[in-house]
């Protein structure tokens, strides 16, 4: 396997000084007050022991809760398995479906641990490259193009890391004929579904008629609730679904830490205005980075979830990795290379918008020198 795009970039930049980062995907938002109380007073009660192996039944209560509240989507309490942040609920939901000669088809660009956790299952990862004039949505006629006889699982990362696409019911509602039509399982990655702009809510395929006994759902606190050091993610599928998922989880993991469960509780029941002044925040950024990357002349497509902008770059005749590599090296200011994403990412680079407006306006002026030192005209 191939180390991860986005570490190996940062690496060398924690090494510099004075780089303006817009490169990682994590809130810089500090988790709200009254979570951390949350999980500091279930220490003070001597709360350190292990949970049982799917969550504390309050949390699993309080996440069904939450999705029939926020989405609208009915699941039980044992419908629900905690796990170790969004992560370890999509390598429980591959490793507990994929086996040697299945295929998993992964939109790109994408977030990077899909392909290498289904190779490391022992299944085959089938890229689908998605394109910035189809708005970076999965397309049903070439996702039916990709299907073999041994097509298993399709992975559905939306809202999307790193372009910002998202898929609205009339998308999914295409894309949920094909999955029935040939007996697909869904794992959809719906770590951004509180993250969506332009007064859209999220919809979650697994609310579309016949697909909810063929989705699993994967989510987590870390991106709506700012909580990425807290470890806490989840899974929702059905239990003949969740209950393998948790024989891995049981013998690799036990249990997410008690703590954080506890805090996770408060941020379910009582977190939906942080969520709120969150990502009223997020817009305005969003706003403003795209806005100044058209102006600059690195065309936008204009992100409707999740925290990025994707501005397409081939317009300075560079690859995406040699871009970052100068623009870090003569600006100091790190962005991710679109092809970590995936091989269809190459000509773009992901810039993340989970940062201050102050640090977003630095590197804007910052990558508006490096683009005028650059002769343009000769691509
Ligand atoms: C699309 C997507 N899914 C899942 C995750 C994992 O999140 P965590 O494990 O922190 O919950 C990330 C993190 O960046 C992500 O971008």
């Amino acid at each position: 396997m191939k180390p991860s795009g986005i570490r190996r970039f940062f690496d060398i930049a924690y090494t510099m000084e004075n780089v303006v980062s817009l490169g990682i995907g994590e809130p810089d938002f500090v988790t709200p007050w009254h979570i951390r109380d949350a999980g500091i007073y279930s220490l003070e009660k001597g709360n350190t022991m292990y949970t049982p192996n799917p969550g504390l039944p309050e949390l699993r209560k309080a996440v069904a809760r939450y999705q029939q509240r926020r989405f609208g989507l009915s699941y039980e309490p044992d419908e629900v398995l905690i796990t170790v942040g969004g992560s370890e609920a999509i390598d429980l939901a591959i490793r507990a479906f994929v086996t040697a000669g299945d295929e998993v088809i992964v939109p790109e660009p994408c977030f990077v641990c899909y392909d290498p956790i289904v190779r490391l299952a022992g299944g085959t990862p089938v890229a689908m490259p998605t394109v910035a004039e189809d708005s970076f949505r999965l397309n049903p006629v070439r996702l039916k193009e990709k299907i073999t006889k041994n097509t298993k699982i399709l992975i559905l990362p939306f809202p999307n890391n790193p372009t910002g696409a998202v898929m609205r019911k009339e998308h999914l509602e295409e894309i949920a004929k094909v999955c029935i039509e040939h007996d697909l399982l869904v794992v959809s990655d719906e770590i951004y579904a509180e993250l969506t702009y332009g007064g859209d809510r999220h919809v979650s395929i697994a609310s579309l008629p016949g697909m909810r006994e063929r989705t699993i759902i994967v989510s987590g606190l870390s991106k709506s609730h700012a909580m990425t050091g807290w470890r806490i993610g989840y899974a929702l599928g059905p239990k003949d679904a969740i209950a393998p998922m948790n024989k891995v989880h049981q013998y690799a993991i036990m249990c997410a830490p008690i703590m954080s469960q506890y805090a996770a509780i408060e941020a379910m029941d009582n977190g939906d205005d942080d969520i709120a002044m969150m990502a009223e925040e997020y817009d305005r950024r969003r706003m403003l980075i795209t806005e100044e990357l058209n102006r600059m002349g690195l065309p936008c497509f204009e992100p409707q979830g999740a925290f990025y902008v994707f501005p397409d770059i081939r317009s300075t005749g560079m690859k995406s990795e040699e871009f970052c590599e100068k623009l870090l090296f003569s600006e100091r200011v790190a962005v991710v290379p679109g092809d970590a994403f995936g091989a269809s990412g190459e000509g773009f680079v992901r810039c993340s918008y989970a940062y201050s407006v102050q640090t977003i306006s630095i590197a804007m002026e910052r990558i508006k020198r490096f683009l005028d030192k650059l002769d343009r005209s000769k691509s």
